[in-house]
C-alpha cells in the first residue's frame, strides 16, 4: 500500500475538530439518555474509532455491543438495497434504549436495513448516531438523530474509514486524489 501522503488530496476534518464535535455529541447524548438504559450498537468495522472516542466522552452509564453487515452480492447491493447480518449482536436488545453508532451514512441502505432488523427485536427506543453524513448521495430516507458532520460527495478515508482496507487508523478524515492513488492489484 502506498504512503497515504501520496494520494491525500486534503484533510477534510482534522483531529482537533473531530474530537471537539465528538465531545459535543457525547454531551448531547449524555443529557438525552440520562434517565434511560443506553445501549450502543456499533456497526463494524468503520464505526469502531468513533465509538471508542464517543464512549470515553459519555458521562452516563451505558453498555455496548457490535454487529457487522454486508451487502448482498460481491460489491453490489440488491435492488432493494437490503443487507445481511454477518456478525450478530451478543445481547438481547428488548426493552433497551439502542443507539446505533456508524461512521458514515451514504446511500442510506445499510442503516435502513439495520434499523429494520433491530426494530423487530422490540428495543424501548432506537436511534442513530453517525459521525459523517454524505447527504447528497442518499437513495433512501433514513432518520439521523445525531450527526457529526455533513460532508460533500468525496472519497473519504481515515478515522475508521478505509481505502482498500488500509488507513482506518488515521486520526483525521482525509479525501483521496484518485489521479494519485494506485489501487492494490
Ligand atoms: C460503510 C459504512 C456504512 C456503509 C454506509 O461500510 O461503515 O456501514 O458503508 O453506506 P450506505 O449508506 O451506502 O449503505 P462498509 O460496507 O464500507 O464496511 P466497513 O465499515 O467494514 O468498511
Amino acid at each position: 500500500m502506498q504512503d497515504y501522503q501520496k494520494f491525500l488530496a486534503e484533510i477534510l476534518i482534522p483531529e482537533d475538530l473531530l474530537q471537539k464535535r465528538i465531545s459535543e455529541l457525547a454531551a448531547l447524548i449524555s443529557q438525552d439518555y440520562k434517565q434511560k438504559n443506553l445501549h450502543l450498537v456499533c456497526i463494524l468495522r468503520g464505526g469502531v474509532m468513533f465509538l471508542t472516542d464517543l464512549m470515553r466522552q459519555l458521562t452516563i452509564p451505558h453498555t455496548v455491543d457490535f454487529m457487522a453487515v454486508s451487502s448482498y452480492g460481491a460489491g453490489a447491493r440488491s435492488s432493494t438495497g437490503q443487507v445481511r447480518i454477518t456478525l450478530d449482536l451478543k445481547e438481547n436488545i428488548q426493552g433497551r434504549d439502542v443507539l446505533v453508532v456508524e461512521d458514515i451514512v451514504d446511500s442510506g441502505y445499510t442503516i435502513a436495513s439495520v434499523l429494520d432488523m433491530l426494530a423487530t427485536r422490540r428495543p424501548a427506543s432506537l436511534r442513530v448516531c453517525t459521525l459523517l453524513d454524505k447527504a447528497e448521495r442518499r437513495e433512501i430516507e433514513v432518520p439521523i438523530d445525531y450527526c457529526g458532520f455533513v460532508i460533500p460527495d468525496k472519497f473519504v478515508f481515515g478515522y475508521g474509514l478505509d481505502i482498500d482496507e488500509y488507513y482506518r487508523n488515521l486520526t483525521f478524515i482525509g479525501t483521496v486524489d484518485p489521479k494519485r492513488y494506485k489501487a492494490i492489484e
